[in-house]
């Protein structure tokens, strides 16, 4: 039983940006599927109309109107709580009743290191009041330097976290949300500087403590 009382197991990837998480992801859910579990993989921000917005103000697409500038930090603090409802409601709620297991890309620890960056951690935990806990949360740690390297290779449209001074302060307001959290919640610092099968073989022995043998 999730920590939401339902048959599935809710497992999240957290990091800060190039750690990895998206790539192991894709691998966990094949390595689960192989072993015969069902499995619903999704990230955040997610696919829905909220999610679809602030994709939109990450690339500075949207922003204040007649061009008065980006979003406020607090107003897009609640568009992730928002879209993070709307996620739950919309995917991971349906897939964890179905009995799936459910491999979120970024939730709660996101917004709490992210947003906590510039806003109150306590505040950005009360507008999230309604998320409800992960089973599971792999956070893959990376240096810094070598995440920066990652996303450059990796290219694509400058983000409005991407510069290295914010992304040394998301580091450290992950591990204050980490301490934060960890009392109530099951988070695991796993080593992601190592190869990309060495993370995903980490990863995957704890979820595997999770689960009941596939039917
Ligand atoms: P992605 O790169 O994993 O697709 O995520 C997009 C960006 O959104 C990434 O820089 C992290 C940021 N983000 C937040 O600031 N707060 C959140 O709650 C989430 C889920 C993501």
């Amino acid at each position: 039983m999730s920590p939401a009382r339902l048959p599935g197991r809710f497992v999240v990837l957290e990091g800060i940006d190039g750690a990895g998480t998206t790539t192991q992801a894709a691998a966990l859910t094949a390595a689960l599927k192989e072993r015969g579990y069902r499995v619903l993989t999704t990230c955040e921000p997610s696919d829905g109309p909220i999610g679809s917005l602030i994709r939109q103000a990450l690339v500075g697409r949207l922003g204040l109107p007649g061009r008065r500038g980006p979003l406020s930090a607090g107003t897009l603090a609640l568009l992730f709580a928002a879209d993070r409802v709307d996620h739950l409601e919309a995917e991971v709620l349906p897939a964890l009743r179905r009995g799936e297991v459910v491999i979120c890309d970024r939730y709660l620890l996101s917004s709490l290191a992210y947003q906590g960056a510039s806003l109150p951690m306590g505040w950005v935990e009360q507008a999230n009041a309604r998320a409800v806990a992960p089973d599971l949360t792999l956070f893959v740690e990376v240096a810094v330097k070598t995440a920066s390297k990652r996303r450059s290779l990796r290219g694509g449209e400058p983000e409005l976290f991407d510069a290295d001074v914010k992304q040394r302060r998301i580091a450290r307001q992950y591990l204050a949300a980490i301490r934060r959290r960890a009392r109530k919640e099951r988070i695991v610092r796993v080593d992601g500087s190592k190869p990309v099968e060495e993370v995903t073989r980490r990863s995957l022995e704890e979820i595997l403590r999770l689960l009941p043998r596939p039917r």
